[in-house]
């Protein structure tokens, strides 16, 4: 797909097919991952392919208890029984899980650009997230980001060293949807997607 097609028609997938993601297509988007910028060339982005089907198990029982916790915030009942009914995780069905995380530079070495914010470090992950994503999209398959569950579980259950801080989980695989090229949670009446991004002068 040509980049600006991409970027329009990528989607945050639910629905899976359950056809297997070829290790090729894997293989091509951590590589297109690890083609991101990242602050002071620190490259502070790490995955987790999860290939246990008891660890996606204890995920996906962290993501119930989570939206079981979120639902008791919302005071509108309607909203409330929207919301439940909602698909937001693919963690038992999705081909490919991969656990996202953040290691950051060691203070032992000066970093180049975590001067405004340490927050950059988080933002360079972020970048090779998006890069996976589009990757992945590009090459006819289509991910999902689950970060509705309690991030130390994440770490707990995926057993990673204590340096890594988690951002979530990304499901993959072959769209069995694509939302009509809409957003899911558009599609749903949930919220509508605003026509443009706020630009101001100055
Ligand atoms: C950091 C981040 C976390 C997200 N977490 C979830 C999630 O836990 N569950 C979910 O269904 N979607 C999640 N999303 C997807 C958004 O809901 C989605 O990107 C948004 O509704 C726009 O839809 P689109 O990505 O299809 O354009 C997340 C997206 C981002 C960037």
């Amino acid at each position: 797909l040509e980049l600006h097609e991409c970027l329009a028609k990528r989607r945050d997938t639910r629905h899976f097919l359950s056809e297997p993601v070829p290790k090729t297509v894997l293989d091509k988007a951590f590589k297109s991952a690890h083609q991101a910028p990242s602050v002071g060339l620190c490259e502070p982005w790490r995955f987790v392919l999860i290939t246990s089907q008891e660890k996606r198990i204890a995920l996906h029982q962290g993501y119930l208890k989570t939206r079981a916790e979120a639902a008791l915030q919302i005071s509108d009942p309607e909203l409330q029984k929207l919301f439940v009914s909602l698909k937001l995780e693919a963690l038992l069905e999705a081909p490919v899980v991969i656990g996202l995380f953040c290691e950051r530079p060691p203070d032992s070495r000066f970093t180049i650009g975590i001067q405004g914010s340490i927050d950059t470090v988080e933002w360079s992950c972020v970048c090779a997230i998006q890069n996976l994503w589009l990757s992945i999209s590009a090459q006819g398959y289509a991910a999902g980001w689950v970060s509705i569950i309690d991030f130390k579980l994440i770490s707990e259950t995926l057993k990673v060293p204590q340096t890594w801080e988690p951002l979530g989980l990304l499901c993959v695989g072959k769209p069995a949807t694509n939302y009509g090229g809409i957003p899911m949670l558009e599609k749903e009446n949930w919220k509508k997607r605003t026509p443009n991004p706020v630009v101001i002068e100055v």
